[in-house]
C-alpha cells in the first residue's frame, strides 16, 4: 500500500509517506513555507493543507498522486459534536467540522490528480496512538494519548499488539489537559499551542505553593480518565502580556500546574498498567512532549521501558495516520528507521548552492573534526548535515553548536537564537558516556524527551548545559546510527576532555527549524555564528566577505 498521511485540521500541519509499511518521508509543512508551526491554530484555518510537504513526500518517494492507495487524514468529522454540545466555548469551531468533510475535495485540488474517494478519516488520537505504537521499535505496547483535544475526547488509553489497537479509556471534552497548560500557557503571556515548553522551562524557578488548588480541580478519576475544572488562574497570579516581567507568583503557577500534570500522568499510567500489565509504554500527544513528565514516569511509573515518539505533537497524525491504514490493510509495519525523514541535499549540490551565494568556503579533510576545533576554540557552530529531522527537537542535523565548558554560553546561545533567557539549551553526549555523566532519565534518549540529572562532579565542568534546578535535556548519540556526530563528540572530547558540546535547534527566535541550505545561509548570514559546516564544507565568518 503506497499511503500519505495528512495532519491538517488544529496546528503543525505536516505530511508523510508510508510504502508498504515503510516509513519513506515524513516533514512539517513549516519548514517548506518559513512559518513557525504552519498556521495559526485557530478554526478558520483548518482548511490550509501540508500542500508544500505532501507534495515533497510524493516526490521524495517517487510516487504520484494518482499512484496512491489512500490518504490517511488525521481528524474524523463523523466522531466530532457541536462545541456546545462538548462544552467547549468556541463559536466557530463548527468551520473545522466543515473543512474537514470537505478534506478529500481540498486535497484533490492541491494534489491534481489524487482520487478524492482515496481520502480515509482516521480519529485523531488513533492517529497519535499509531505513531507512538507503530513506529516504536516494539511489536506490542501500551499507549497512551494526551493533547489538547481532537474530535470529541483528548486522551487515549490502550493496548497496541501486532498491528491492532485496542481502546481502554478515553476521556470526553472538556476535560483535557493538554488545554490546561495551553491555558496556563496563555495566561503567562506566551503562545497557546506552541510555548508550552517555555512554561515547563519556568517551572524550575518556581514552587508548587498553588498544588492544593491545582489537587482540587484536577484529578484523575479512577476509570483512567481524569477531570479537569476551570481555575480562575487570575486569582493565583495576575495574568501577562507577551513580553511583560515574570515574578516568583508566575514561577510559583507554571511549578503548581507542571507538578500537579506529572502526578495526574503518573495515575494514568498506573491505571494502564493495571489493565494491560505489558513491559512497554509508548507515548503521543503534545503533552507527551514534556520531558519533565515523561522523566517522572519512566523513573517512578511501572513500565520498564517508555518510549515517546520524537514528532509526538499533531505533526506526528500524519505519520500515524498512515501507519494505522498500512497495519489495518494487513501491510507489515517496520519501525521508523529515526527521525531524519525530511529533505537532505547531495554534496554537489550543497556546494552549487554555496557557489550560488558566492562565500567563501573550504573542505576540510574531516569536518567533523574542524567543527571540534572550532568549538573546542569557543566558537559557535551552525551544523548542517544529512536529512533533516521530523518533529521540533534538533538532534544532530540542523543544529547549533557550542562548548559546554563556559557557563556565558547559555546566555550567548540564547542572545544568537534572540530567545529568553530563562530557556535552557541542551547537551548531545556519546550514548556510552551518558551514564558517567547523567542520570536517573533513561538511556540511550536519542530524541530529547526525557531530562537527566548531572552528577555533581560534572556540574561545573559543562555549566552551559546545567539548568538552574540540575539536570539536563540530553541527547545521547549513538554511532551506529550517527557516526558523523559520534565523530565531531570524540574529536571534541580529544581536545577539551568534555565529551559533551551544546546542542539547539538551528533557527532565530520565532522561525521555524532551519531545512534547506538556503535557509542555513540566511541563518549563518543573520545571527553571530562562527561557522557553519554545510555537509562536508566550512564557511567561517572570520573569511566572510
Ligand atoms: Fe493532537
Amino acid at each position: 500500500m503506497r499511503i500519505l498521511g495528512i495532519n491538517a485540521i488544529f496546528h503543525d500541519p505536516s505530511a508523510a509517506v508510508v510504502v508498504d509499511g515503510t516509513v519513506v518521508a515524513a516533514a512539517e509543512e513549516e519548514r517548506f513555507s518559513r512559518r513557525k508551526h504552519g498556521k495559526r491554530p485557530v478554526p478558520f484555518a483548518a482548511w490550509e493543507l501540508p500542500e508544500l510537504a505532501a507534495r515533497w513526500c510524493l516526490t521524495e518517494a517517487s510516487l504520484r498522486p494518482e499512484d496512491l492507495d489512500a490518504v490517511a487524514y488525521s481528524f474524523d468529522p463523523r466522531l466530532a459534536r457541536p462545541a456546545g454540545e462538548q462544552g467547549m466555548d468556541d463559536p466557530w469551531d463548527h468551520l473545522r467540522l466543515t473543512y474537514a468533510e470537505c478534506a478529500p475535495e481540498f486535497l484533490a485540488s492541491a494534489l491534481p490528480g489524487l482520487d478524492p474517494a482515496a481520502v480515509r478519516y482516521v480519529p485523531h488520537h488513533v492517529a497519535h496512538a499509531a505513531s507512538a505504537s507503530l513506529a516504536s521499535p516494539f511489536a506490542e505496547s501500551s499507549v497512551l494519548v494526551l493533547d489538547g483535544r481532537g474530535e470529541a475526547v483528548s486522551h487515549l488509553a490502550g493496548r497496541s499488539a501486532g498491528g491492532d489497537l485496542e481502546v481502554l479509556a478515553s476521556q470526553a471534552l472538556p476535560h483535557s489537559l493538554g488545554l490546561l497548560y495551553e491555558d496556563v500557557t496563555d495566561h503567562l503571556g506566551f503562545l497557546r499551542s506552541s510555548d508550552e515548553y517555555k512554561v515547563m522551562a519556568m517551572a524550575s524557578y518556581g514552587e508548587p505553593r498553588f498544588l492544593p488548588e491545582l489537587r482540587e480541580a484536577v484529578c484523575a478519576t479512577g476509570d483512567g480518565g481524569f477531570r479537569t475544572d476551570p481555575l480562575d488562574w487570575g486569582s493565583l497570579a495576575k495574568r501577562l502580556g507577551p513580553g511583560e516581567e515574570w515574578t516568583q507568583d508566575h514561577a510559583d503557577l507554571a511549578a503548581s500546574v507542571q507538578r500537579r500534570l506529572e502526578e495526574v500522568l503518573l495515575e494514568l499510567v498506573r491505571w494502564l498498567h493495571q489493565r494491560t500489565g505489558g513491559d512497554v509504554l509508548t507515548l503521543a500527544g503534545g503533552v507527551a512532549l514534556n520531558c519533565v513528565a515523561n522523566t517522572r514516569i519512566a523513573a517512578e511509573g511501572p513500565f520498564r521501558h517508555v518510549w515517546v515518539q520524537p514528532a509526538a505533537g499533531d505533526s506526528g497524525t500524519s505519520l500515524g495516520g498512515a501507519l494505522h491504514l498500512a497495519a489495518t490493510e494487513g501491510d507489515r509495519v517496520a519501525p521508523m528507521p529515526g527521525a531524519d525523514l525530511g529533505r537532505g541535499w547531495t554534496d554537489d549540490e550543497l556546494e552549487a548552492w554555496l557557489q550560488t551565494a558566492k562565500v567563501p568556503y573550504e573542505r576540510p579533510a574531516d569536518i567533523a573534526d574542524a567543527v571540534a576545533a572550532c568549538l573546542a576554540e569557543n566558537g559557535v557552530v551552525a551544523w548542517f548535515q544529512g536529512r533533516s529531522e521530523f518533529g521540533p527537537r534538533a538532534l544532530g542535523h540542523r543544529s547549533l553548536l557550542a562548548h559546554p565548558g563556559y557557563a556565558q554560553n547559555l546566555e550567548r546561545m540564547n542572545d544568537v537564537k534572540g530567545r529568553e533567557q530563562f530557556r535552557p539549551v541542551a547537551p548531545m553526549v556519546l550514548a556510552e558516556r551518558a551514564r558517567d555523566i547523567f542520570a536517573r532519565g533513561p538511556v540511550p534518549s536519542p530524541y530529547m524527551l526525557f531530562v537527566h540529572d548531572v552528577a555533581a562532579e560534572w556540574r561545573d565542568r559543562i555549566p552551559a548545559v546545567v539548568h538552574v534546578d540540575g539536570t539536563a535535556r540530553i541527547q545521547s548519540v549513538d554511532r551506529g546510527d550517527e557516526p558523523l556526530v559520534a565523530r565531531m563528540l570524540e574529536r571534541f572530547e580529544l581536545r577539551t576532555g568534555l565529551p559533551v558540546v551544546v546542542n539547539t535547534s538551528l533557527n532565530t527566535a520565532g522561525r521555524p527549524m532551519v531545512d534547506d541550505p538556503r535557509d542555513a545561509l540566511e541563518c549563518f548570514g543573520s545571527a553571530p555564528v562562527d561557522a557553519l559546516a554545510l555537509g562536508p564544507f566550512l564557511v567561517r565568518r572570520d573569511r566572510w566577505p
